[in-house]
């Protein structure tokens, strides 16, 4: 690959979080990054405060969307909602695997466009006194693998796991499936609350196929600079 196309490769790669609790913010801030940044997070602080129509603001830099709602529903519920992001033309959502098989495959059915439905395991705030409390036995390593098995014996092809999992869900689900990958952290940046993170390349060199960056770009006060520094980063492999 030359320098180029491993430029645009990791720019693909790198979706930013807009944990931000407004959109003339979040649109001001897409709008300043879309030279670097290609993808966004919309979470559910935003989607709440601002609903479907920051979603078309934020596609209107020409950027894709990864809407961040981790739904968990019964199945009907979860599939017309599924349905409903594809028509805001969203390119990623999330749903929690822990809703079971029905909910998922209603989800998976419910796809009509080119939306990639990515599953969540095991909260990283979750740990095994919270399995526990809520009837799980075994530990959050066992749980988050056997959610990501659910999940793909019921036809989801994409996951959000920390980029310490990455390895180990590989090894054990079919090699087509999507990674998505929180708690990155640059060596330049502060940890914030995040406790068990990587740098972007320790990511990217355990097999994850996107990171999801916050406050490293969004809380830099440059954040262009900062996304620029993390896509170079991520093209050095
Ligand atoms: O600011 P920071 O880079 O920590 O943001 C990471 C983003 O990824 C946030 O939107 C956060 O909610 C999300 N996330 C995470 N850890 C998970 C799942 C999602 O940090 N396990």
């Amino acid at each position: 690959m030359t320098s180029e196309d491993s430029l645009k490769n990791a720019r693909e790669r790198l979706i930013v979080a807009l944990d931000l609790p407004r959109a003339d913010e979040a649109i001001a801030l897409a709008f300043d990054l879309a030279s670097e940044v290609s993808f966004f997070k919309i979470g559910l602080q935003l989607y709440t405060a601002a609903g479907p129509e920051i979603v078309r603001a934020i596609t209107g830099t020409g950027a894709k969307i990864f809407l961040d709602l981790k739904l968990h529903d019964i199945p009907n519920t979860v599939a017309k909602a599924v349905a409903s992001a594809g028509e805001i033309k969203v390119a990623m959502l999330t749903i929690h695997l822990s809703g079971g098989s029905r909910m998922v495959e209603a989800a998976v059915r419910a796809v009509s466009t080119d939306l990639q439905l990515l599953g969540v395991t095991v909260l990283t705030s979750s740990d095994e006194t919270t399995l526990h409390e809520t009837g799980v036995n075994g530990s959050v390593a066992e749980q988050a693998l056997r959610l990501a098995q659910l999940g793909a014996d019921a036809g989801i092809r994409g996951l959000v796991a920390s980029p310490h999992e990455v390895v180990a869900l590989r090894r054990a689900l079919p090699s087509r499936v999507t990674i998505v990958t929180p708690g990155v952290r640059p060596a330049w940046a502060t940890a914030d609350d995040q406790k068990r993170f990587t740098t972007p390349r320790e990511a990217l060199h355990n097999g994850a196929d996107y990171l999801v960056v916050g406050r490293p770009v969004i809380a830099h006060a440059q954040p262009r600079e900062a996304a620029r520094r993390i896509i170079n980063e991520m093209a050095e492999r």
